[in-house]
């Protein structure tokens, strides 16, 4: 069979960077209270005039030049996101329209913050059948667009940017347990109301704004991100002292180092950007990825686990070697 390996990653952080004395002078917050109940201390914000296929596409030229490919060799383009540049068409279409791309088939998914989780497991799926050759994972987010800034509960806690991963079907001989090892993803509609946007094409014709019970969020997350970890265990043999990077996806410093504890997983192993990059959504880990390989903590034949949850419930984990 095809296993699907890395070839390649990237990521784009807009240049306008967003403090917390910032959104103090915005909202009735303090850098105190942000960075005790969330790790965050800055986030980047997309310029007027920016979306999110520019950032994505940044993304994805960072991640053809890591991995030494041409726009041409892509074949497969999923881009996760909840913001997207319109209503339709995909702004995945976009991306492959700005790289020159003609070929091949290009889509959006949207799972919230496990998009990026979905999108690897889709690109799996699709890679593994042999139908595509090379895909462009990508992560990319404005959620600046979406946030209610006058509410502090949630203003503080977002950003904005993009990651891409490419990922390349080669024979199970030629990867020498390199790839993508195993994937797992849920979802739970009855919890659709605890973090969404109030608004869309269907119901209000709006854009809308996020909307959240940050308390729920968090009640339900540690839980969720742990049990589809262990299902990750469970299918590949392996365990919390087996991996070697950690790289969940960055929505709150606190929500990450209660997995890590509970799974066992050794602080040292933890990936975090969620200082500087805010939660980025479907971004988070594609960026986290882009500076762990980029600072030599993620070495060629790492074993790397991947893990979000978001709205709707979503959840899912993803076991890679690179
Ligand atoms: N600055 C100062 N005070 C604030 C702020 C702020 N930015 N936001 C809320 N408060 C106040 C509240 O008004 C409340 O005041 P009150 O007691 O007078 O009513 C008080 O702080 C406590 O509010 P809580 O919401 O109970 O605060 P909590 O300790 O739960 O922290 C937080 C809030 C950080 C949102 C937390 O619930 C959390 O991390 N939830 C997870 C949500 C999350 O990460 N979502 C990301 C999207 S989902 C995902 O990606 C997994």
């Amino acid at each position: 069979g095809l296993h699907s390996v890395v070839r390649g990653v990237g990521s784009y952080l807009p240049e306008k960077v967003l403090t917390n004395a910032d959104l103090a002078r915005l909202v009735d917050t303090s850098d105190e209270w942000i960075v005790q109940r969330t790790g965050i201390s800055e986030r980047h914000i997309a310029a007027e005039g920016e979306f999110t296929s520019h950032l994505a596409l940044k993304a994805a030229r960072a991640a053809l030049a890591d991995a030494g490919l041409q726009p041409s060799d892509i074949d497969l383009i999923v881009l996760a996101t909840s913001t997207p540049d319109q209503t339709f068409p995909a702004t995945a279409v976009s991306v492959q329209s700005e790289l020159g791309i003609t070929h091949g088939a290009a889509f959006d998914l949207q799972a919230v913050c496990s998009g990026f989780v979905f999108a690897v497991s889709t690109a799996d799926a699709h890679l593994r059948t042999g139908a595509f050759k090379r895909a462009l994972v990508i992560g990319a987010e404005t959620f600046s667009r979406i946030l209610d800034w006058e509410d502090r509960g949630t203003c503080v806690l977002f950003g904005d940017g993009a990651g891409a991963l490419i990922l390349e079907a080669v024979p199970e001989a030629e990867a020498q347990g390199r790839g993508v090892l195993t994937s797992h993803l849920r979802s739970d509609g009855r919890h659709r109301s605890k973090l969404f946007v109030d608004g869309g094409p269907s119901t209000t014709g709006t854009v809308g704004h996020l909307r959240m019970e940050g308390r729920e969020v968090f009640k339900h997350a540690v839980g969720m991100i742990t049990d589809v970890i262990i299902d990750a265990f469970k299918a590949t043999g392996q365990s919390a002292e087996t991996i070697d990077w950690f790289v969940p996806h960055q929505a709150n410093r606190r929500i990450i180092d209660a997995s890590a504890q509970k799974l066992g997983i050794a602080p040292e192993k933890v990936v975090t950007t969620v200082q500087g990059h805010g939660n980025t959504s479907a971004a988070s880990i594609p960026l986290a990825l882009d500076v762990a390989r980029r600072d030599g903590r993620i070495k060629d034949g790492d074993l790397v686990l991947l893990e979000a949850m978001g709205g709707g419930f979503t959840w899912g984990s993803a076991l890679l070697r690179w």
